[in-house]
């Protein structure tokens, strides 16, 4: 039989990774002064053995102002750095994973109190609200503060902070750096309409719009050591009339490959309140890596609800994505990777010490998913 596309190795313009499935970044708000911890080192290392290629560590700010919360990870002192270079190095030596970070900037939605597992207010003064910035002086809703409205050396000094953080990751030992430029935080609030009312080279058609997120991408691909995959996030299209629309995000995808990113995420929601999201079913947002693999050429990654491997196997099959991304998959079941293969018929490489629980030695998931036992 031959092996399913999924477990092969996937050649990205910067380096090659053992297979196709990436560990999605997701923010565990766990971090006191943003840096990582002992929660850091159970979760990451969980993940670290989930046999996926990639495992991509939560949204990380570059800066105070750039935190969703007081609890983000953080990566503009060196404190910072030593945490995670310490985390990372302790479980690179038991994992053969890529560790990537996702970089990131709330913008006007940030100065939030988040308590897990859902729900967040604005912070007051007396906890330390900080002010938030914008393209444009437009609140994310009437439930968060007016951000100010960026000045050109501001964007500069937040370009700048990005390519900092990225040297940082790179000398941390992280060999991905992952943009968010999705979701409503900064990159993404300069493409969307609803957000930017710019009147300057950065507002008005598209080509402006996507200026900046370009020209941050830019800085970090210059920041970066030979070798160092660099990835970003975007949201396809923003179920807005108002917001970014697919084929804007394909024209960046675009702009993007050139200046050197190896992989496109793309995602979609939150973005502004009042969207029309489709229903959330399995493989909701392929479509949107569909069309900026098959328009760009550049690595196309899905993610959203892909929930077995069959289903991720058929998406690469089709040609809608070089790669997935598995969010709360992997907090359910943070050994994905080695259970989709199982269920599939092949087997990955795992820890000597968990190899009695390996598919060959034990036909557990075998017969529960009848591949043979
Ligand atoms: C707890 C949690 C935290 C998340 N944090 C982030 C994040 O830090 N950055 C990001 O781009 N997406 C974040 N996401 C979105 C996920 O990366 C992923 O795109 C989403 O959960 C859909 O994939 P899934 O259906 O496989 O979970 C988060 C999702 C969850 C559930």
């Amino acid at each position: 039989m031959n092996r399913p596309l999924l477990f092969t190795p996937w050649q990205l313009p910067s380096a090659t990774l053992a297979n196709r499935i990436m560990v999605s970044p997701m923010c565990m708000y766990s971090a006191t002064d943003g840096l990582a911890g002992s929660f850091h080192r159970l979760h990451l290392g969980t993940l670290s053995q989930s046999g996926a290629g990639l495992l991509v560590v939560e949204s990380t700010a570059v800066s105070p102002g750039g935190r969703i919360s007081p609890n983000c990870l953080g990566l503009w002192n060196d404190a910072q750095e030593t945490a995670l270079a310490r985390v990372i190095g302790d479980l690179r030596a038991h994992s053969p994973i890529r560790f990537g970070i996702q970089l990131s900037h709330s913008g006007r939605k940030g100065s939030r109190l988040v308590t897990m597992p859902s729900g967040s207010r604005a912070l007051t003064e007396a906890e330390g609200a900080w002010q938030g910035v914008g393209p444009s002086a437009i609140a994310y809703s009437r439930r968060y503060p007016v951000p100010q409205e960026l000045d050109l050396a501001g964007m500069r000094a937040i370009r700048g902070a990005f390519a900092a953080a990225a040297r940082r990751a790179a000398r941390a030992g992280f060999g991905a750096v992952e943009l968010h430029g999705g979701h409503g935080y900064l990159l993404h609030a300069f493409r969307a309409p609803n957000s930017n009312r710019r009147t300057d080279g950065y507002g008005g058609d598209c080509a402006n719009r996507n200026r900046f997120p370009r020209e941050v991408a830019e800085a970090v691909r210059d920041a970066l050591p030979p070798g160092c995959i660099l990835g970003y996030r975007l949201n396809g299209e923003d179920w807005h009339p108002e917001g970014v629309t697919l084929e804007e995000s394909i024209a960046l995808a675009g702009d993007l490959r050139r200046v050197g990113v190896d992989y496109v995420t793309t995602s979609g929601g939150a973005g502004s309140p009042g969207i029309s999201p489709p229903p959330v079913t399995p493989g909701y947002m392929a479509h949107f890596a569909a069309a900026v693999r098959n328009q760009t050429g550049i690595d196309s990654v899905a993610v959203g609800m892909i929930l077995s491997g069959r289903q991720a196997e058929e998406l690469l099959q089709d040609g809608c994505a070089d790669a997935v991304a598995i969010g709360r998959g992997m907090l359910d079941d943070p050994r994905w990777a080695h259970h989709a293969a199982a269920q599939m018929g092949c087997e990955l490489a795992a820890l000597p010490q968990y190899a009695k629980s390996s598919s060959s030695n034990w036909p557990g998931y075998r017969i529960v998913h009848g591949t043979g036992a």
